[in-house]
């Protein structure tokens, strides 16, 4: 069965790849997932706060630390376990780049429109066949508003394309009030592809203690359904941008509705964690399977076919749609007999 797939200019055997995350943070991991069928190995991020805190740390070395420096560099996140600097991170795409025969496609995360986008070309440099930008931003200044923020994406977008030959993708959230506006303007800075979408990890807060703990649950398949949406409305536009998904894949249906809603990737990290590089060799396999069962000849054949220009009910991807649902919810599942 022919899986393969155009994702960022490059060809690849099929969309299956595990996403941004520590899976690709161990050699032994990242030779287990290209034996799995992994058709590119997307790296972990290097964040911009490594890079300024780095940066920081050098001219802390070189010159007198002021006391502000040593406060600034306190607001940044320790580095953990796989969160390598600068050096390290360029010297481990490098070795990625050495032990696997697929793409490397390596990740920077950062929302200011500072020195930090050079390093994009040190990981081209380094090898990385193409390159992620997660633009993960809270917005909670109130004083900065959706169109600045946009402006932002955009810009940090321009500075990071025009910095290297490689592809370069984008990885969105889904809280832009005119997501689409925002897609279109990223295009015409010729933007290669977009990755839908991150995943925002919400603090809680222990009662007891008065203190807010970090939490960081995997994901599940419940997910997709806002990814299928925005893969549909933006796969049908005639001049689309490749477009991977990102978030709740969990079993061969999940891979089966993000190519129908017209992704060209497909990338996998919860389940990955969840139940080793193994899954994606699982995963594989099922979409093979299915594929023949149903009698197409290509996944290409499948790629887009329920996306808004071409599913038989578009109005359900297009429009809100609350008045179908929230009535529909009462006849369908009937548990109001508590009430
Ligand atoms: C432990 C962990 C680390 C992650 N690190 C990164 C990262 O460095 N850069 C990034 O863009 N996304 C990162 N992600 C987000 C994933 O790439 C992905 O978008 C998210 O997990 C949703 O996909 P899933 O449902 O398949 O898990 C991380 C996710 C997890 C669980």
């Amino acid at each position: 069965m022919d899986l393969s797939t155009r994702y960022l200019d490059l060809t690849l055997s099929s969309p299956l790849m595990p996403g941004a995350s520590p899976l690709a943070a161990d050699m032994n991991t990242v030779r287990r997932l290209e034996d799995a069928g992994a058709a590119a190995i997307v790296v972990h991020s290097l964040f911009e706060e490594q890079i300024v805190q780095d940066r920081l740390s050098v001219l802390q070395a070189t010159e007198d630390p002021a006391e502000s420096f040593a406060e600034a560099i306190s607001f940044f996140p320790k580095s953990d376990g796989y969160r390598l600097g600068p050096e390290a991170y360029l010297e481990h795409v490098r070795r990625i780049k050495a032990a696997v025969d697929v793409p490397v496609i390596a990740s920077l995360n950062g929302l200011t429109p500072a020195g930090w986008t050079d390093y994009a070309r040190l990981i081209e440099q380094a090898g990385a066949d193409a390159l992620e930008l997660n633009v993960y931003f809270v917005a909670a200044d109130p004083t900065v508003s959706s169109a600045a923020i946009e402006d932002r994406v955009v810009d940090v977008a321009r500075r990071v394309k025009s910095a290297v030959e490689i592809p370069v993708a984008v990885k969105l959230s889904p809280f832009f009030s005119a997501l689409h506006h925002l897609v279109r303007r990223l295009r015409s800075e010729a933007i290669d592809g977009l990755v839908l979408f991150n995943r925002f990890y919400q603090p809680d807060i222990d009662i007891e203690a008065l203190e807010t703990t970090p939490t960081l649950e995997l994901s599940t398949p419940a997910e997709l359904r806002l990814r299928l949406r925005w893969l549909a409305i933006l796969s049908a536009e005639a001049d689309r941008t490749a477009l991977a998904v990102s978030g709740g894949i969990h079993d061969v249906g999940g891979v089966l509705k993000a190519v129908m809603a017209g992704a060209d990737a497909v990338q996998v990290v919860s389940a990955l964690l969840r139940h080793g590089p193994q899954r994606l060799a699982q995963l594989r396999a099922d979409l093979v399977a299915w594929l023949e069962e149903h009698e197409y000849e290509s996944l290409a054949q499948a790629r887009g076919s329920m996306n808004l220009a071409r599913c038989p009910d578009p109005v359900a991807f297009e429009r809100a749609n609350y008045l179908a649902a929230l009535t529909g919810w009462n006849a369908a599942n009937r548990p109001l007999d508590v009430l």
